[in-house]
Formats: C-alpha cells, sequence, structure tokens
C-alpha cells in the first residue's frame, strides 16, 4: 500500500473537505499543466498563401512557409515552446529511394530556415523517417518485400543533417528503425551539431490513430501494407521499457511514446522507470475524436481537452504534442 494512503478513518478524515473551495483544490492540485508543456505539430505545404484544411482533423490547416512563419510567430507569443514539422511533399517528388529527404531545399529545410530567421526564439522539432518522401508511404526504403533497416538508416542519418545544417533544434526520428539514433547521434557529433538534440519516438506503436495524419500528408492512399514490421504491436508494454532504454543508451536526450491516450500506461512506466523527459503524442485520431464529438456537441470541447491534457502530465509526461496546442494555450491563458 501506498504511503499517501490515510492511516485515519473516516469521519476524522473527510477526503472531501480539501475539495471545498477552488482555492484549496488548486492549492492541493498534484499535476499542473502550463503552456510550457506543449509542443505544436504542423503540415507544410509547397507555395504561398496556402491555408488548406485537413477534413478528417476540424481546425487543423496544411500552411505554406510565408503563413507558416506568422503562425509561428502567433505561438510564440502564445508562449508555446516549439513546433513539430511535417511536410506535405509533392507526388512527383515521391521516390524508391527518398532521394528528396536530404535535398537541403526540400520544403522542411526552407521551413526551417525561414522560421528561424523571423521567430528565433521558438525550438523547431524535425521528424525523421522516409514516409514523406517514399513512392510507397513506409517510414523506409523497401527491397524484396521487405523494409530494410541499416540501408535506412544510412538515408536517416543524411536527413537528420540536413535538417541540423538548416538549422533545426532538435531531430525527431518516427520511424522505429534499430540503431537510428546512435547512428544519428554520432552523426551530428561528427559535423559539430553538438547542441542539436534528438527527442526520440522509442514507443511508436503500430497504431490506426495515424488514420487522420496520413490524410494530412497524404501518404495513407497509397501506403503498402501496415507498418506492424517496425512499429510496436499495442499488445506490449515491456518491450517498450527496452526500446527506450536503447534509445537513451544510444543518445536520445528525450523520448516520445506514440499515441498518447490508449499508452498511459507506458508513459508511466517510461518516466518512473529512466526519469527522462518523455513527452506523449496525442496522435491525430485522438484529435479527431475529440473534435468530431465536439462537433456534434456530444461532448464539452475545452473541458475533454484540458482533462485529456493533465491526464497526460500526471501520468508522468513532461510535455506533450499536439495539435490542439495553441487553442489549449489560449484556454490556459483564461
Ligand atoms: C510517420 C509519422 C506518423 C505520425 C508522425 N510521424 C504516421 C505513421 O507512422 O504512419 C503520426 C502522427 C499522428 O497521427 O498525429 N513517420
Amino acid at each position: 500500500m501506498s504511503p499517501s494512503v490515510p492511516a485515519v478513518a473516516y469521519p476524522r478524515n473527510r477526503l472531501r473537505r480539501n475539495r471545498t473551495d477552488e482555492w484549496c483544490r488548486r492549492l492541493v492540485a498534484e499535476t499542473t499543466l502550463t503552456t510550457a508543456d506543449l509542443v505544436w505539430p504542423v503540415f507544410l505545404v509547397e507555395g504561398t498563401g496556402q491555408r488548406q484544411p485537413v477534413a478528417s482533423m476540424p481546425g487543423v490547416e496544411r500552411m505554406s512557409i510565408d503563413l507558416m512563419v506568422d503562425a509561428a510567430a502567433a505561438a510564440a507569443d502564445l508562449g508555446i515552446p516549439a513546433l513539430a514539422l511535417f511536410p506535405l511533399v509533392p507526388s512527383e517528388r515521391h521516390t524508391d529511394d527518398a532521394a528528396e529527404a536530404y535535398n537541403p531545399d526540400n520544403l522542411m529545410c526552407r521551413a526551417i530556415r525561414a522560421i528561424r530567421a523571423a521567430v528565433p526564439g521558438i525550438g523547431l522539432v524535425g521528424d525523421v523517417a522516409l514516409d514523406p518522401y517514399t513512392s510507397h508511404g513506409h517510414d523506409g526504403l523497401y527491397r524484396d518485400g521487405r523494409i530494410v533497416n541499416d540501408e535506412t538508416v544510412a538515408v536517416l542519418v543524411r536527413q537528420a543533417l540536413t535538417m541540423a545544417d538548416a538549422g533545426v533544434d532538435v531531430v525527431a526520428p518516427s520511424d522505429m528503425m534499430d540503431g537510428r539514433v546512435g547512428a544519428v547521434r554520432d552523426a551530428l557529433e561528427a559535423a559539430g551539431h553538438d547542441t542539436v538534440k534528438i527527442c526520440a519516438y522509442a514507443a511508436k506503436y503500430a497504431s490506426a490513430f495515424y488514420g487522420p495524419f496520413r490524410d494530412a500528408v497524404n501518404t495513407g492512399g497509397f501506403l503498402k501494407g501496415d507498418k506492424r514490421t517496425y512499429q510496436m504491436n499495442p499488445a506490449n508494454g515491456r518491450e517498450a521499457e527496452r526500446e527506450v532504454a536503447l534509445d537513451i543508451s544510444e543518445g536520445a536526450d528525450m523520448v516520445i511514446v506514440k499515441p498518447g491516450l490508449p499508452y498511459l500506461d507506458i508513459i508511466h512506466r517510461v518516466k518512473e522507470r529512466f526519469g527522462v523527459p518523455v513527452f506523449a503524442y496525442h496522435v491525430s485520431g485522438e484529435y479527431a475524436m475529440l473534435k468530431a464529438a465536439a462537433e456534434r456537441g456530444w461532448l464539452d470541447n475545452d473541458r475533454t481537452l484540458i482533462e485529456t491534457l493533465v491526464g497526460f502530465k500526471r501520468a508522468g509526461a513532461d510535455a506533450v504534442l499536439t495539435y490542439a496546442a495553441p487553442e489549449a494555450a489560449r484556454l490556459l491563458a483564461r
């Protein structure tokens, strides 16, 4: 039994006493949620003046770089510490070798340079994975019916270095290849990028909750098969601890558990066991569920959103990646 279980019985002990007034509820709150706990994932698109709503994610829009710069400035004004960037790459630049991933003038790198110049104070997280660039929608290279690990890692390293050269603050490998964190870390060190951080998607599950994201970056339609040979089986918790242990030993500065709500136990285990910065990813499908119910008037949007985010913090997350970051920041400012 935990030491916080009261030895004193009712009526000497009435737990409701501490809940009588707002000031007291605030005073004894175990968990706090602030704008400093939010990372905003955003979708980039080519062109200028482009703003494209994502149908399955109400309130989310792909933006061209010029508008993304304004959005980044607004996010910084709201106090949001960092953006996580994801590109919608024109289909003619999807190839079997994913070469666009390490083109220094690709959409990601141009966005990184533009935001970095205009909004110097905001943190920029660049996703490392090949799915925006491959012709088959997989995160790795596909050969003879399978995703090849080590050749993929070599391309991921080039992709990470290209983003680091463009000025990204954090590279976030979301591909789930074995050994990629160590390979990326060594390459960053060798290239003098010793302050570029690695936020590893250490425990990323083969989840059906990524559906709306694949709409947003247009990879869902042509994904061959599924990602279960590299993303984790949702049935596994101990394996998540092994993934996290490896990524830390390879040089990860922070780790992500993804998706969020169905995996709160994993967040808790990772925080308790390793004590490293751990982020929850409140993924596209979780966002879509909340918005769909709120649109129908079945759930209170604002209260369910804040309750969800507090839940991540209570489970042990240090921060949450959520498409609702600006909305949450506005609610928290009230
Ligand atoms: C792919 C990637 C995915 C997400 C982030 N990076 C989708 C996938 O693995 O297929 C999902 C994010 C979300 O659903 O919000 N590297």
